[in-house]
């Protein structure tokens, strides 16, 4: 049987070299051994950027840069985990309820998060298999292309696997996402859904609540370009601390505009839309303009009068409680309008870009992508001085369009490109950016064309020996 799509000669053989790391480092897990080996890509967001905490829709690609996790059963019920890239040492935990994080930034809190996942979704199980397994990624870590959802996609199949466990892909994407709330972001569900819904040559058309996903054939002559700004856009620390308020910002928003639509039960931005057939983002900001200040200088104090609640209650409810609790900075103003903005007029640009790019207008694509850019830059402040050079440069070279992708605050850009074009491009941006910034370094690394790949699959060992 030949293995599902992804896992080319190069795919399996770093497997096997994984498994045979696993056999070597377990002696339980030794000989005959069942041994699995799951495989997830990341993504690069092709436009709809921070629109899917609000529950609207996203258009990434999976891309053909994956992590691999191989993992045998083994018999003391824990965790083992070892990575092959020495820089990343081996961890060891119990599986519990409650599982507790190691510090923060830790890179296996993201394993530990994959397991809790699994764990809470499977809640009526006791009898665990541990799991001895090594990890290979081959995302680029903090470059804004969902390493992380990488390695919890394939941590969590793995375990699955090993536990007879399934799950149908929108319900594995859907725990997923929300077990990485484990580590502290707020995040939506589109990188992990990316990862494990990616189709060879399509694009993804994700919609959520609920999850759903229709893939977008990618033309023929469309090529992405992804280029590195080596601006570490690592998910801990600052970075966190701002995408989490702009999760506050939007969600905010989303409230102040249910209260003056008169809506129910309006908690994200996506209540509102999906209640109001027709919408437009222009209408829906004007309203949002009339019924509260564009921003809040008293910050959730401010919020809490204008939605008739208590201050402790918004609180509560916005960050949360305990160890997951978001940290806000409550001394500087919230942005209410100009997020509004952005997300509502992104959600526009997503629709259409999906048109556009399915009836293989590039063009097209290319400006809603730059739209997008500029709407981020200015409305959403997640971009940065080196992410608008490294875009400049990209456009110059004589790219359709390009944007920031990820979260910003740093990481990679992507631009579409025709093919003929795609290495002036790669030209322009390696001359204006990397050989000013890093003189006499090569950037081979740091850039490349990537491709539509495969979504995340398991296979056992065995079989594909
Ligand atoms: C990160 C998150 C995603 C998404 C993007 C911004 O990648 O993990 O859920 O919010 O940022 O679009």
């Amino acid at each position: 049987m030949s293995p599902p799509d992804g896992w080319d000669a190069d795919e399996l053989a770093r497997a096997k070299r994984l498994a045979a790391r696993v056999r070597a480092g377990d002696d339980r897990a030794s000989g005959a051994a069942q041994i699995f080996a799951a495989r997830a890509p990341g993504r690069v967001n092709l436009i709809g950027e921070h629109t899917d905490y609000s529950g609207l829709p996203v258009l990434p690609v999976a891309i053909d840069r994956s992590t691999i996790v191989a993992a045998a059963a083994n018999a003391a019920g824990e965790i083992e985990v070892a990575n092959a890239d020495p820089a990343w040492s081996s961890r060891r935990f119990a599986i519990e309820r409650r599982i507790p994080p190691y510090q923060t930034g830790d890179w296996a809190n993201y394993v530990k998060a994959a397991i809790q996942g699994v764990i809470d979704r499977f809640s009526a199980r006791s009898n665990w298999r541990g799991a001895s397994m090594v990890v290979d990624g081959r995302v680029p870590p903090a470059a804004g292309l969902s390493s992380s959802a990488a390695l919890t996609v394939s941590t969590a199949m793995a375990f699955m696997a090993l536990n007879e466990l399934e799950l149908e892909p929108l319900e594995t994407a859907t725990m997923v996402a929300r077990s990485e709330w484990y580590v502290g972001t707020r995040a939506g569900g589109m990188d992990q859904a990316a990862s494990i819904l990616g189709r060879r040559d399509h694009a993804l058309f994700i919609e959520f609540d609920p999850l759903r996903v229709r893939a977008v054939k990618m033309p023929a002559n469309a090529v992405l370009v992804v280029a590195d700004s080596r601006e570490i856009a690592d998910k801990s620390g600052t970075v966190r601390a701002e995408y989490n308020r702009r999760v506050v910002e939007c969600t905010l928003a989303a409230r102040i505009l249910g209260r003056a639509l008169k809506l129910d039960g309006v908690t994200i931005l996506g209540d509102v839309v999906r209640a109001q057939p027709g919408w437009n983002a222009a209408d829906l900001v004007e309203k949002l303009a009339a019924a509260a200040p564009a921003r809040l200088d008293a910050a959730l104090k401010e919020a809490a009068n204008l939605l008739g609640v208590s201050q402790s209650e918004l609180d509560a409810e916005l960050l949360g409680e305990g160890s997951n609790r978001i940290a806000l900075d409550t001394k500087r103003p919230l942005e209410i309008l100009k997020r509004a903005r952005h997300v509502l007029s992104e959600t526009e640009r997503v629709i259409h870009a999906a048109e556009v790019l399915e009836a293989g207008r590039l063009d097209e694509m290319g400006k809603l992508m730059n739209a997008s850019h500029q709407s981020l830059a200015n409305d959403f402040e997640c971009s940065t001085q080196r992410l608008d050079g490294i875009v400049e440069y990209a456009r110059r070279g004589g790219a359709l369009g390009a944007r920031l992708t990820g979260a910003g605050f740093g990481g990679s850009i992507v631009a579409l490109c025709d093919v003929a074009d795609a290495d002036a491009v790669i030209e322009s941006i390696d001359r204006g950016y990397y050989a000013k910034l890093y003189p006499g370094a090569a950037p081979e690394n740091w850039r490349a064309v990537l491709h539509a790949g495969a979504g995340a699959s398991v296979i056992d060992l065995r079989a594909n020996a």
